[in-house]
């Protein structure tokens, strides 16, 4: 069975233009919600560490230095088949390419700087949950 939890990040330049409550908005009208949130600007080392799974790619220089430039916010959203359901939402990685109407369409510039982060399995959205949250800091229904 698909998991209930995903992780997002909104992006440091999402951040800085403004958007971060239009889009925590619509990530609430779509029917998540939050069970942990925070702003944090991640070091460079963080970002390396958070992005490891790509640390192969050429964009992971790019990407971390980006990721680690400004503040971005984490959060745990849950709802049934959280990731799948998150990654349609939020629409295709390259902003040019997602559908009209999703958060990276509206809020995206380009493939790195695409405005939001979406785990990409249920393995993963819990190490990425670790990643940011205690179990303190998790509010449960
Ligand atoms: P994100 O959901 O944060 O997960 C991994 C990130 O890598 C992805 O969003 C993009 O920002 C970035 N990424 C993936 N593919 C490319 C690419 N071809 N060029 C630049 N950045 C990429």
């Amino acid at each position: 069975m698909a998991g209930r939890e995903t992780l997002t990040m909104i992006k440091p330049h999402a951040v800085e233009n403004g958007n971060m409550g239009n889009i925590l908005a619509m990530i609430l009208d779509a029917g998540f919600t939050i069970k942990a949130i925070k702003m944090v600007k991640l070091s460079l080392h963080q970002a390396k560490e958070f992005y490891k799974i790509h640390e192969e790619r050429e964009f992971y220089g790019p990407l971390t230095e980006f990721m680690s430039n400004g503040p971005i916010i984490a959060a745990i959203l849950e709802k049934d088949n959280a990731v799948e359901d998150y990654r349609k939402f939020i629409g295709s990685t390259d902003p040019t390419k997602a559908e009209e109407g999703t958060i990276r369409k509206l809020f995206g510039k380009n493939t790195r700087e695409n405005a939001v982060h979406g785990s990409d399995s249920d393995e993963n959205a819990l190490i990425e949950a670790d990643f940011f949250f205690s179990k303190m800091e998790r509010y449960y229904n």
